[in-house]
């Protein structure tokens, strides 16, 4: 390995002019590191399996070799594809203390790894230990839901006879699966949000086939691993690392007619315009805000502020689609809040991601540190004051606080999905509402305020999938339902809602009854 480290310097030196030559090197160097280590097997029908080539997986903070893995071969896909077509009858057949059970029973084994899959998420996603513990407490419950609603998802009974042409009617209303899932996961929950696709498919009886994000497929072959511990019958769901431009030929196949994606609104269009067919559910980015309401007033209440949202600004550095973003706050309250928000962000320690007590990590690559790098220098050129921050290393970008930010900045306007604020002082909650409004996106808002009333014209006001009030737009609930409006998305996840959206209505009516 030594050997290895300084061929790197050398050879890192004499390529930096030839960027490919230089970037082949460097994968050849991290594929030899991690030479010794076995890859992870990928799942087929439910059954592990290696396929073709190699897919090394690195840590974010110091470019370290963590795990690899191999990439399904066109016969493998075709094989999962195959097999979730097959096993669709028989899955919706399943009965609910099978599906209920299966469910619990993943829960329960995450619940007993818990350390292992949280030091995995870290290592290939870079976030932070005490989040990643999070993540998996998380996905436990995502399981526990799952089971709980498959349990109780029994359809409704809707009377007829509210017309005279239909007395002794009534309808029985049942949801049937639309059939075998496609689920498009995400780097930044490599966990929970594979479990947000994997666990309401299982709950209505619908095969599922997995492509976890390239960057982070460790946590998603470890979820296989568990679920292979199941019962479920063989084909019901396959977990297959693939690179993004063979997801293409998954999203085109007929014989999976539901599509659910995570991840950015330019492919998640380009899915939803491609197969006007299927039903397509998509959960895109967003530049989530918060307002700070004239009635916030107190000491206390603006230091708790500052605190929640340099906080929830900076978790996963950054990296929640519901990442605070913007804060609008009332103008006779701004320079109160301003010295707090700034030590609350002073405050955030950060460093190493697997060390107990680091509240920021790196950001998931070095390219993905040096867009925001390059979205707070333009900022910067365009006006902006830069109220905290730093310098980039490598993939770690400081927290950074800006003000006086011109609204069609990307910081502002587009999804940074990194450590990056924006703060303004606004004349009033209605003009704030209208801020937060004035985006192309809508996914969750957070409103700072004591006012019932205030709460409730907030709620009707803001063009968002969902309002918290008192706290960050960063909370969820794993449970509730959870999705966006405008660029942010079509759909909604939370058990309930996916196992709706996974199904469809049937209705059954029956006749000749003494109602
Ligand atoms: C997301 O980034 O959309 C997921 C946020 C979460 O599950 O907390």
């Amino acid at each position: 390995c030594g050997g290895y480290r300084n061929l790197t310097a050398i050879f890192a030196t004499e390529f930096a002019a030839d960027k490919a030559l230089s970037d082949r090197f460097r994968a050849e160097v991290r594929r030899l590191r991690c030479r010794g280590v076995e890859p992870r097997a990928f799942f087929v029908a439910g059954r592990p399996a290696h396929g073709e080539g190699e897919l090394t997986v690195t840590h974010p903070y110091d470019g370290r070799a963590v795990g690899r893995t191999t990439l399904a071969t066109a016969d493998q896909v075709e094989a999962a594809v195959a097999a979730a077509a097959g096993v669709a009858d028989q899955a919706a057949a399943l009965p609910a203390h099978a599906r209920a059970a299966a469910m619990d029973q993943v829960s329960r084994r995450l619940a007993e790894r818990a350390e292992e899959v949280a030091r995995l998420i870290t290592a290939e996603n870079g976030k932070p230990v005490k989040w990643a513990r999070a993540e998996v407490g998380r996905a436990v419950s995502t399981f526990r839901w799952a089971a709980e609603e498959a349990r109780r998802f029994s359809g409704e009974l809707q009377r007829l006879d509210t017309d005279p042409a239909a007395t002794g009617r009534i309808a029985v209303v049942r949801r049937a699966p639309r059939g075998p899932v496609l689920g498009i996961a995400p780097f930044n929950f490599p966990l929970n949000l594979v479990a947000h696709k994997v666990a309401p498919a299982i709950a209505v009886g619908a095969p599922i086939v997995v492509k976890p994000a390239p960057a982070t497929p460790l946590s998603a072959l470890l979820l296989g691993e568990i679920l292979a511990e199941t019962d479920l019958p063989e084909g019901m769901f396959s977990v297959l690392p693939l690179p993004n431009e063979r997801a293409a030929e998954l999203v085109a196949d007929p014989r999976l007619p539901v599509v659910s994606f995570t991840g950015s609104g330019p492919v998640g269009a380009a899915i939803r315009r491609s197969v006007p067919e299927k039903h397509v559910t998509l959960e895109l980015g967003g530049n989530a805000a918060a307002v700070i309401c004239e009635d916030w007033a107190s000491n206390e209440d603006l230091t708790f502020a500052a605190h929640r949202i340099a906080t929830f600004s900076n978790y996963q550095a950054g990296q929640s689609c519901i990442a605070v973003q913007r804060v609008y706050v009332h103008e006779w309250l701004y320079d109160g809040f301003l010295p707090r928000l700034v030590a609350s962000v002073q405050a955030l320690r950060g460093g190493d991601p697997s060390d107990e007590h680091t509240d920021v990590g790196p950001l998931v690559s070095v390219e993905a540190a040096e867009r925001v790098e390059a979205w707070v220098d333009e900022a910067a050129a365009a006006g902006a004051t830069i109220e905290v921050g730093g310098r980039r290393d490598g993939a770690t970008y400081p927290p950074t606080v800006l003000s006086g930010v011109p609204a069609d900045a990307k910081v502002c306007a587009e999804e940074v999905f990194g450590p990056v604020l924006v703060v303004a002082p606004v004349e009033s909650d209605r003009a704030a509402f209208a801020a937060v409004n004035d985006s192309a996106y809508g996914l969750q808002a957070g409103v700072f305020t004591h006012r019932l009333d205030v709460a409730f014209a907030a709620h009707r006001a803001l063009q968002v999938g969902g309002v918290i009030i008192g706290d960050v737009p960063s909370y969820r609930a794993d449970q509730m339902p959870y999705g966006g409006v405008k660029g942010s998305g079509v759909g909604r996840e939370g058990l309930r809602s996916a196992m709706d959206d996974y199904t469809e209505p049937r209705v059954m009516v029956l006749t000749g009854l003494e109602l």
